[in-house]
């Protein structure tokens, strides 16, 4: 067996090497963390992008078996922010100089749904004078309504795979979900021009290091842009609450998140990669430990507090009682403690897309 050192200098792994890698503990892990973070630096710079996140609406019409805003839990406070409360958070973003925005909801497929994001989409860019960027994650769609999207001026997508493994990804959702759709999306995305991201979950019921692996080794070769991943964390009002039994204890998904940052961060060394809002949900320096094993954007949530609450996709999610600029405040004031200058004012965009679109 090679030694862990020489591992972490190459660009391509077999899956045994990431499983071994994922394996990391000690000294090794460290090293894992300190090799993904000066290949971040080298490749993408030191500057951590924010992209603030308004949530604007938890209806759903999804039923996933993890998620606490699933369509059948009836104590979910239904909310949809008004157009002028999604524009007054736009406004926020822009004047607080965050480079971009992501439009984050519960998923809905209809004309009137496409229409009205369209308009947002278009209004946004108005009043930024096109200076904010604009990301969406609004779930499965047709390539016609990405389009129109694209059009209307949205640049990023994020869509999670939410695991590579097709049974596990079966077990996960009801029989109208479907593996081969959320597939098709994520090639209409990238076909579109999308900066295309995706992401798992990590220690969800029946997943194991290998799944791991793949999933990683799936990013890879799918090509994305953007990364967001993060521990899975129970909701009491799920199905998959049953299962809670057979998780792996709350400290190893965690560490596991990171160490699939760092060993993603090495593999694929210019994508965007978020420190997921849930890392936060376990520890109180979660976002601030993905940043140092690799990550390179954080989501700061701008939704108006009073709705915070109710988009609750996981217990413990943090940030639920501030407003917006409560979050600026603590964001900057974390970030330069843990030696990370703010990108502000700037897209930030994924250098990798770039590169993979100048081949
Ligand atoms: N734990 C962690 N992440 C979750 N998500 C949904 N439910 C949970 C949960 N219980 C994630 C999914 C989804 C994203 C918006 O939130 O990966 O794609
Ligand atoms: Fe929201 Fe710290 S980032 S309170």
């Amino acid at each position: 067996m090679r030694k862990f050192s020489q591992f972490i200098q190459q660009t391509s792994f077999t899956k045994a090497e990431i499983v071994e890698l994922l394996k990391a503990s000690d000294n090794d892990l460290e090293h894992l963390f300190a090799v993904a973070n000066e290949v971040k630096k080298s490749h993408v710079g030191a500057k951590v992008y924010f992209r603030g996140l308004v949530e604007f609406s938890n209806v759903c019409s999804k039923d996933c078996y993890y998620c606490g805003i699933r369509k059948s839990n009836r104590n979910v406070r239904r909310y949809n922010l008004s157009d002028e409360e999604i524009l007054n958070a736009a406004r926020f973003a822009c004047e607080n100089n965050y480079g971009s925005l992501v439009l984050q909801s519960g998923e809905l497929e209809n004309d009137a749904f496409t229409l009205r994001i369209e308009n947002l989409l278009k209004q946004i860019k108005k009043i930024s004078g096109g200076a904010l960027g604009i990301t969406l994650s609004l779930g499965e769609q047709s390539s016609d309504v990405y389009k129109r999207w694209f059009d209307a001026g949205a640049h990023r997508y994020l869509l999670r795979i939410e695991t590579s493994n097709r049974e596990l990804y079966q077990k996960l959702h009801p029989g109208n979900h479907s593996f081969e759709k959320r597939m098709a999306c994520l090639n209409d995305l990238q076909r579109i021009g999308y900066q295309t991201g995706t992401g798992v979950m990590i220690g969800l019921p029946f997943q194991t290091i290998d799944d791991l692996a793949d999933d990683l080794l799936f990013m890879q070769h799918f090509n994305i842009d953007m990364v967001g991943m993060g521990p899975y964390i129970e909701h009491e009002e799920t199905p998959l609450y049953e299962l809670r039994n057979v998780l792996w204890p709350i400290g190893e998904r965690f560490i596991t998140a990171l160490k699939m940052i760092a060993v993603l961060r090495i593999m694929m060394k210019d994508i965007n990669i978020a420190s997921a809002t849930a890392l936060q949900a376990i520890d109180p320096l979660g976002r601030e430990k993905g940043v140092r094993a690799g990550a390179n954007v954080i989501m700061p949530n701008i939704t108006p507090g009073m709705y915070r609450n109710d988009y609750a996709l996981y217990q413990n999610k943090p940030c639920t009682d501030e407003e917006p600029l409560q979050c600026k405040v603590c964001l900057d004031a974390r970030l330069s403690l843990s030696d990370s200058e703010i990108g502000y004012g700037e897209w930030g965009d994924s250098k990798h897309f770039f590169r993979r679109n100048q081949k």
